[in-house]
Protein backbone atom coordinates (compact mmCIF):
# COMPACT_ATOMS: atom_id res chain seq x y z
CA UNK A 1 0.00 0.00 0.00
CA UNK A 2 1.59 3.40 -0.86
CA UNK A 3 1.11 6.37 1.24
CA UNK A 4 1.48 9.94 0.50
CA UNK A 5 2.08 12.37 3.38
CA UNK A 6 2.17 16.03 3.29
CA UNK A 7 3.46 18.68 4.97
CA UNK A 8 4.08 22.34 4.37
CA UNK A 9 4.59 24.78 7.18
CA UNK A 10 6.15 24.55 10.53
CA UNK A 11 3.71 23.23 12.92
CA UNK A 12 2.81 20.35 10.37
CA UNK A 13 6.72 18.89 10.08
CA UNK A 14 6.63 17.77 13.97
CA UNK A 15 3.63 15.79 12.73
CA UNK A 16 4.30 14.09 10.09
CA UNK A 17 7.76 13.41 11.34
CA UNK A 18 6.16 11.10 14.49
CA UNK A 19 3.99 9.25 11.61
CA UNK A 20 7.05 8.95 9.52
CA UNK A 21 8.98 7.19 12.59
CA UNK A 22 6.15 5.01 13.39
CA UNK A 23 6.17 4.29 9.73
CA UNK A 24 9.43 3.27 10.03
CA UNK A 25 9.10 0.73 12.63
CA UNK A 26 5.99 -0.88 11.05
CA UNK A 27 6.25 -4.45 9.56
CA UNK A 28 3.29 -4.07 7.41
CA UNK A 29 3.86 -3.84 3.62
CA UNK A 30 3.70 0.08 3.66
CA UNK A 31 5.39 3.03 1.35
CA UNK A 32 5.34 6.08 2.50
CA UNK A 33 6.62 9.16 0.16
CA UNK A 34 6.54 12.61 1.18
CA UNK A 35 6.18 16.04 -0.06
CA UNK A 36 6.72 19.50 1.26
CA UNK A 37 4.70 21.89 -0.41
CA UNK A 38 6.99 25.06 0.40
CA UNK A 39 4.44 27.17 2.31
CA UNK A 40 7.28 27.91 4.69
CA UNK A 41 10.82 28.02 3.01
CA UNK A 42 13.11 29.55 5.11
CA UNK A 43 16.20 27.54 6.56
CA UNK A 44 14.72 28.49 10.38
CA UNK A 45 11.20 27.64 9.45
CA UNK A 46 11.52 24.37 7.32
CA UNK A 47 15.03 22.54 7.01
CA UNK A 48 15.57 22.87 10.66
CA UNK A 49 12.94 20.66 11.46
CA UNK A 50 14.24 17.90 8.46
CA UNK A 51 17.42 17.52 10.06
CA UNK A 52 16.68 17.80 13.68
CA UNK A 53 13.86 15.67 13.64
CA UNK A 54 15.47 12.94 11.32
CA UNK A 55 13.05 13.38 8.25
CA UNK A 56 14.24 12.38 4.82
CA UNK A 57 14.77 14.86 1.87
CA UNK A 58 11.11 15.27 0.43
CA UNK A 59 10.37 13.25 -2.69
CA UNK A 60 8.87 16.24 -3.74
CA UNK A 61 9.05 19.62 -3.16
CA UNK A 62 6.55 22.28 -5.13
CA UNK A 63 8.43 25.32 -3.84
CA UNK A 64 4.93 27.31 -3.78
CA UNK A 65 6.49 29.97 -1.03
CA UNK A 66 3.89 32.94 0.41
CA UNK A 67 1.15 34.74 -1.14
CA UNK A 68 -2.36 35.07 -0.41
CA UNK A 69 -4.72 32.50 1.03
CA UNK A 70 -6.21 32.33 -2.34
CA UNK A 71 -2.66 32.51 -4.41
CA UNK A 72 -1.07 29.89 -1.93
CA UNK A 73 -3.45 27.22 -2.01
CA UNK A 74 -4.55 27.58 -5.61
CA UNK A 75 -0.52 27.36 -6.14
CA UNK A 76 -0.43 24.39 -3.99
CA UNK A 77 -3.43 22.28 -5.76
CA UNK A 78 -1.89 23.35 -9.33
CA UNK A 79 1.54 21.97 -8.32
CA UNK A 80 0.56 19.28 -6.05
CA UNK A 81 -1.98 17.38 -8.93
CA UNK A 82 0.66 15.66 -11.28
CA UNK A 83 2.46 14.53 -8.36
CA UNK A 84 -0.48 12.89 -7.15
CA UNK A 85 -1.29 11.44 -10.53
CA UNK A 86 2.15 10.34 -11.25
CA UNK A 87 2.92 8.24 -8.00
CA UNK A 88 -0.65 7.11 -7.80
CA UNK A 89 -1.18 6.28 -3.67
CA UNK A 90 -3.90 4.50 -2.04
CA UNK A 91 -3.76 7.02 1.15
CA UNK A 92 -3.00 11.20 1.40
CA UNK A 93 -2.01 11.76 4.94
CA UNK A 94 -3.04 15.51 6.12
CA UNK A 95 -1.99 16.86 9.19
CA UNK A 96 -3.09 19.99 11.11
CA UNK A 97 -4.97 22.86 9.64
CA UNK A 98 -2.89 24.86 7.33
CA UNK A 99 -3.52 26.06 3.59
CA UNK A 100 -1.15 23.33 2.60
CA UNK A 101 -3.12 20.74 4.43
CA UNK A 102 -6.71 21.99 2.78
CA UNK A 103 -5.03 22.09 -0.69
CA UNK A 104 -3.84 18.88 -0.94
CA UNK A 105 -6.89 17.32 0.61
CA UNK A 106 -9.09 19.13 -2.07
CA UNK A 107 -7.05 18.13 -5.07
CA UNK A 108 -7.12 13.96 -3.58
CA UNK A 109 -10.75 14.05 -2.78
CA UNK A 110 -11.22 15.11 -6.35
CA UNK A 111 -8.90 12.58 -7.84
CA UNK A 112 -10.77 9.70 -6.14
CA UNK A 113 -7.39 9.40 -3.47
CA UNK A 114 -9.01 8.36 -0.03
CA UNK A 115 -7.46 11.12 2.70
CA UNK A 116 -6.47 10.79 5.84
CA UNK A 117 -6.81 13.90 8.78
CA UNK A 118 -4.45 14.01 11.49
CA UNK A 119 -6.17 16.23 13.89
CA UNK A 120 -9.50 16.01 12.37
CA UNK A 121 -12.25 17.42 14.19
CA UNK A 122 -11.18 20.40 16.42
CA UNK A 123 -13.12 23.66 16.29
CA UNK A 124 -12.70 27.43 17.16
CA UNK A 125 -16.62 28.11 15.76
CA UNK A 126 -14.54 31.74 14.61
CA UNK A 127 -14.69 31.26 10.44
CA UNK A 128 -12.45 34.55 10.85
CA UNK A 129 -9.48 32.46 11.68
CA UNK A 130 -8.04 30.70 8.53
CA UNK A 131 -6.95 27.54 9.94
CA UNK A 132 -10.59 27.11 10.82
CA UNK A 133 -12.14 27.04 7.28
CA UNK A 134 -9.01 24.58 6.36
CA UNK A 135 -10.26 22.02 9.04
CA UNK A 136 -13.96 22.25 8.62
CA UNK A 137 -13.05 21.86 4.22
CA UNK A 138 -10.30 18.83 4.94
CA UNK A 139 -13.00 17.36 7.59
CA UNK A 140 -15.91 17.23 4.86
CA UNK A 141 -14.09 15.60 2.51
CA UNK A 142 -11.71 13.14 4.39
CA UNK A 143 -12.30 9.44 4.22
CA UNK A 144 -10.33 9.00 7.51
CA UNK A 145 -10.99 11.24 10.93
CA UNK A 146 -7.95 10.79 13.23
CA UNK A 147 -8.68 12.93 15.93
CA UNK A 148 -6.22 14.15 18.70
CA UNK A 149 -8.90 14.91 21.66
CA UNK A 150 -12.49 14.28 22.88
CA UNK A 151 -14.09 17.21 21.36
CA UNK A 152 -12.71 16.63 18.14
CA UNK A 153 -15.10 13.26 18.09
CA UNK A 154 -17.70 15.45 19.75
CA UNK A 155 -17.85 17.50 16.79
CA UNK A 156 -17.71 15.33 14.19
CA UNK A 157 -20.44 12.73 15.47
CA UNK A 158 -22.37 15.97 15.54
CA UNK A 159 -21.43 16.59 12.15
CA UNK A 160 -22.68 13.53 10.60
CA UNK A 161 -19.53 11.35 10.23
CA UNK A 162 -19.96 7.60 10.40
CA UNK A 163 -18.18 6.00 13.62
CA UNK A 164 -16.23 3.37 10.88
CA UNK A 165 -14.30 6.56 9.92
CA UNK A 166 -13.24 8.24 13.17
CA UNK A 167 -10.72 6.98 15.31
CA UNK A 168 -9.08 8.53 18.66
CA UNK A 169 -5.39 7.90 18.56
CA UNK A 170 -3.67 11.16 20.12
CA UNK A 171 -1.19 13.77 19.37
CA UNK A 172 1.22 12.91 17.31
CA UNK A 173 2.66 15.95 17.85
CA UNK A 174 3.50 15.38 21.91
CA UNK A 175 5.13 11.67 20.25
CA UNK A 176 7.86 14.06 18.78
CA UNK A 177 7.82 16.21 21.98
CA UNK A 178 8.84 12.66 24.53
CA UNK A 179 10.96 11.74 21.54
CA UNK A 180 13.63 14.39 21.26
CA UNK A 181 12.86 16.06 24.64
CA UNK A 182 16.62 14.24 25.92
CA UNK A 183 17.77 15.89 22.79
CA UNK A 184 16.52 19.29 23.80
CA UNK A 185 19.27 22.19 23.51
CA UNK A 186 20.38 24.88 25.38
CA UNK A 187 20.58 28.07 23.00
CA UNK A 188 24.12 29.82 23.34
CA UNK A 189 22.25 33.17 23.88
CA UNK A 190 20.97 31.33 27.47
CA UNK A 191 24.50 31.74 28.74
CA UNK A 192 24.85 35.33 27.49
CA UNK A 193 21.95 36.93 28.87
CA UNK A 194 22.51 34.80 31.97
CA UNK A 195 19.10 32.85 31.86
CA UNK A 196 18.61 31.12 34.45
CA UNK A 197 15.76 28.07 34.04
CA UNK A 198 12.50 29.28 35.68
CA UNK A 199 13.44 32.37 35.30
CA UNK A 200 12.45 33.65 31.78
CA UNK A 201 9.15 33.94 29.68
CA UNK A 202 9.04 32.76 26.43
CA UNK A 203 6.78 34.38 23.89
CA UNK A 204 5.52 33.70 20.26
CA UNK A 205 2.90 35.76 18.10
CA UNK A 206 2.06 35.23 14.44
CA UNK A 207 -1.63 35.27 14.37
CA UNK A 208 -3.04 37.91 12.22
CA UNK A 209 -5.61 38.61 15.11
CA UNK A 210 -2.71 39.58 17.06
CA UNK A 211 -0.12 41.25 15.03
CA UNK A 212 -2.11 42.44 12.10
CA UNK A 213 -3.71 45.61 13.21
CA UNK A 214 -1.29 48.30 14.13
CA UNK A 215 -2.85 49.62 17.14
CA UNK A 216 -3.30 46.56 18.90
CA UNK A 217 0.33 45.59 18.11
CA UNK A 218 1.53 48.80 19.40
CA UNK A 219 -0.23 48.21 22.65
CA UNK A 220 0.82 45.01 22.97
CA UNK A 221 4.32 46.23 22.62
CA UNK A 222 4.13 48.41 25.01
CA UNK A 223 2.61 45.19 27.79
CA UNK A 224 5.63 43.30 26.69
CA UNK A 225 7.85 46.01 27.69
CA UNK A 226 6.40 46.37 31.15
CA UNK A 227 6.51 42.32 31.55
CA UNK A 228 10.10 42.44 30.43
CA UNK A 229 11.14 44.98 33.50
CA UNK A 230 9.75 42.12 36.10
CA UNK A 231 10.83 39.22 34.17
CA UNK A 232 12.89 38.43 31.00
CA UNK A 233 11.19 37.85 27.54
CA UNK A 234 12.34 35.57 25.15
CA UNK A 235 10.74 36.19 21.92
CA UNK A 236 11.61 34.24 18.94
CA UNK A 237 10.13 36.31 16.22
CA UNK A 238 7.95 34.72 13.25
CA UNK A 239 9.00 36.51 10.07
CA UNK A 240 5.14 37.03 9.72
CA UNK A 241 5.40 39.26 13.25
CA UNK A 242 8.97 40.90 12.04
CA UNK A 243 7.32 42.41 9.17
CA UNK A 244 4.61 43.83 11.27
CA UNK A 245 6.85 44.99 13.96
CA UNK A 246 9.44 46.42 11.56
CA UNK A 247 6.53 48.33 9.58
CA UNK A 248 5.40 49.90 12.30
CA UNK A 249 8.54 51.24 14.04
CA UNK A 250 8.25 48.78 16.88
CA UNK A 251 10.90 47.17 16.35
CA UNK A 252 13.52 49.11 17.66
CA UNK A 253 11.49 49.99 20.90
CA UNK A 254 11.69 46.34 21.25
CA UNK A 255 15.12 45.80 20.42
CA UNK A 256 16.13 48.67 22.76
CA UNK A 257 15.02 46.65 26.63
CA UNK A 258 18.23 44.64 27.60
CA UNK A 259 15.91 41.98 29.27
CA UNK A 260 13.30 41.39 25.98
CA UNK A 261 15.60 38.67 23.88
CA UNK A 262 14.50 39.17 20.43
CA UNK A 263 16.14 36.09 18.58
CA UNK A 264 15.14 34.50 15.30
CA UNK A 265 12.53 31.67 14.87
CA UNK A 266 13.90 29.16 16.93
CA UNK A 267 14.90 25.10 15.92
CA UNK A 268 12.86 22.21 17.31
CA UNK A 269 15.51 21.55 19.99
CA UNK A 270 16.14 25.08 20.96
CA UNK A 271 12.91 25.61 21.50
CA UNK A 272 11.85 22.46 23.66
CA UNK A 273 14.54 23.85 25.41
CA UNK A 274 13.31 27.22 25.78
CA UNK A 275 9.51 26.09 26.69
CA UNK A 276 10.52 23.39 29.32
CA UNK A 277 12.72 26.09 31.06
CA UNK A 278 10.24 29.00 30.78
CA UNK A 279 8.22 29.90 34.05
CA UNK A 280 5.51 31.03 31.67
CA UNK A 281 4.95 30.73 28.04
CA UNK A 282 2.98 33.32 26.29
CA UNK A 283 1.47 32.75 22.85
CA UNK A 284 -1.28 32.33 20.26
CA UNK A 285 -0.15 29.53 18.54
CA UNK A 286 -2.39 26.38 18.93
CA UNK A 287 0.54 23.45 19.08
CA UNK A 288 2.38 25.72 21.66
CA UNK A 289 -0.31 25.45 24.05
CA UNK A 290 -0.76 21.69 23.66
CA UNK A 291 2.89 21.28 24.06
CA UNK A 292 3.19 23.37 27.66
CA UNK A 293 0.54 21.22 28.76
CA UNK A 294 2.72 18.10 28.22
CA UNK A 295 5.52 20.01 29.43
CA UNK A 296 3.62 21.08 32.57
CA UNK A 297 4.18 25.17 32.09
CA UNK A 298 2.27 27.34 32.42
CA UNK A 299 0.41 28.63 29.51
CA UNK A 300 -1.02 32.31 28.42
CA UNK A 301 -3.08 32.28 25.67
CA UNK A 302 -3.68 35.46 23.22
CA UNK A 303 -6.69 34.25 21.80
CA UNK A 304 -10.62 34.60 22.22
CA UNK A 305 -11.24 31.31 21.35
CA UNK A 306 -9.45 27.96 21.13
CA UNK A 307 -9.92 25.00 19.25
CA UNK A 308 -8.16 22.76 21.56
CA UNK A 309 -10.11 22.93 25.05
CA UNK A 310 -8.66 20.27 26.48
CA UNK A 311 -5.56 22.61 27.21
CA UNK A 312 -7.73 24.37 29.29
CA UNK A 313 -9.67 22.29 30.98
CA UNK A 314 -6.90 19.53 31.90
CA UNK A 315 -3.56 21.22 30.80
CA UNK A 316 -1.77 24.68 31.33
CA UNK A 317 -3.56 26.98 29.25
CA UNK A 318 -5.69 29.89 30.30
CA UNK A 319 -7.53 32.24 27.79
CA UNK A 320 -6.37 35.34 28.27
CA UNK A 321 -7.89 37.20 25.03
CA UNK A 322 -6.44 39.42 22.45
CA UNK A 323 -6.74 42.85 24.56
CA UNK A 324 -3.22 43.37 25.74
CA UNK A 325 -4.24 45.20 28.74
CA UNK A 326 -5.69 41.95 30.15
CA UNK A 327 -2.06 40.13 29.74
CA UNK A 328 -0.17 42.44 32.00
CA UNK A 329 -2.50 41.32 35.15
CA UNK A 330 -2.38 37.64 33.51
CA UNK A 331 1.16 37.37 33.70
CA UNK A 332 1.69 39.10 37.60
CA UNK A 333 -0.89 36.40 38.80
CA UNK A 334 0.87 33.27 36.88
CA UNK A 335 4.38 34.97 38.95
CA UNK A 336 2.89 35.23 42.10
CA UNK A 337 0.77 32.17 42.37
CA UNK A 338 1.55 28.22 42.93
CA UNK A 339 0.89 26.45 39.68
CA UNK A 340 -2.67 25.52 38.37
CA UNK A 341 -2.85 21.91 38.98
CA UNK A 342 -2.90 20.01 35.15
CA UNK A 343 -2.42 16.61 33.86
CA UNK A 344 -1.44 15.20 30.15
CA UNK A 345 -4.94 14.10 28.73
CA UNK A 346 -5.40 10.99 27.65
CA UNK A 347 -3.81 9.26 24.60
CA UNK A 348 -0.92 12.37 24.54
CA UNK A 349 1.28 9.15 25.16
CA UNK A 350 3.75 9.27 22.59
CA UNK A 351 2.27 6.33 20.39
CA UNK A 352 -0.57 8.16 18.22
CA UNK A 353 1.66 7.77 15.10
CA UNK A 354 1.45 3.95 15.97
CA UNK A 355 -1.60 4.12 16.05
CA UNK A 356 -2.10 5.82 12.90
CA UNK A 357 0.36 3.55 10.89
CA UNK A 358 -1.91 0.74 12.30
CA UNK A 359 -5.20 2.12 11.50
CA UNK A 360 -3.65 2.67 7.60
CA UNK A 361 -2.38 -0.66 7.47
CA UNK A 362 -5.72 -2.16 8.61
CA UNK A 363 -7.52 -0.78 5.78
CA UNK A 364 -4.88 -2.38 3.38
C1 LIG B 1 0.98 29.47 8.84
C2 LIG B 1 -0.37 28.78 9.10
C3 LIG B 1 -0.68 28.84 10.58
C4 LIG B 1 0.47 28.28 11.41
C5 LIG B 1 1.75 29.05 11.05
C6 LIG B 1 2.95 28.59 11.82
C7 LIG B 1 -2.07 28.93 7.33
C8 LIG B 1 -3.34 29.57 6.96
N1 LIG B 1 -1.44 29.46 8.40
O1 LIG B 1 0.82 30.85 9.17
O2 LIG B 1 -1.84 28.08 10.84
O3 LIG B 1 0.18 28.44 12.77
O4 LIG B 1 1.97 28.88 9.65
O5 LIG B 1 4.06 29.38 11.49
O6 LIG B 1 -1.66 28.01 6.68
N2 LIG B 1 7.39 33.78 5.73
C9 LIG B 1 8.74 33.83 5.63
N3 LIG B 1 9.43 32.66 5.57
C10 LIG B 1 8.82 31.45 5.63
C11 LIG B 1 7.44 31.41 5.71
C12 LIG B 1 6.72 32.57 5.79
O7 LIG B 1 9.34 34.89 5.59
O8 LIG B 1 9.53 30.41 5.58
C13 LIG B 1 6.63 35.04 5.83
C14 LIG B 1 6.11 35.54 4.53
O9 LIG B 1 6.18 36.92 4.50
C15 LIG B 1 4.65 35.13 4.56
C16 LIG B 1 4.33 35.21 6.05
O10 LIG B 1 5.53 34.85 6.71
O11 LIG B 1 3.85 35.93 3.76
C17 LIG B 1 3.22 34.32 6.49
O12 LIG B 1 3.47 32.95 6.09
P1 LIG B 1 2.23 31.96 5.78
O13 LIG B 1 2.67 30.57 5.58
O14 LIG B 1 1.38 32.54 4.72
O15 LIG B 1 1.38 32.04 7.13
P2 LIG B 1 1.87 31.94 8.65
O16 LIG B 1 1.50 33.22 9.29
O17 LIG B 1 3.25 31.44 8.79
Amino acid sequence: MKIMLVCGARPNFMKVAAIYAAAQECQAPLTFSLVHTGQHYDANMSDVFFSQLGLPQPDYHLNVGSGSHALQTAEIMRRFEPVLLEQGPDWLVVVGDVNSTMACALVAAKLGVRVAHVEAGLRSFDRRMPEEINRVVTDAISDLLLVSEPSGLDHLRREGVPADRLHFVGNVMVDTLLRCRPRAQRPAFCDEQQLRSKQYVTLTLHRPSNVDDLDNLRRLVDVLLEISREIPLVFPVHPRTLGKLDAAGLLTRLQAEPRCILIPPAGYLEFLYLMDHSRLIVTDSGGIQEESTVLGVPCLTLRENTERPITLEQGTSILVGTDPAKLLGAVQTILTSRPRASKVPEKWDGFAGQRIVEILASRF
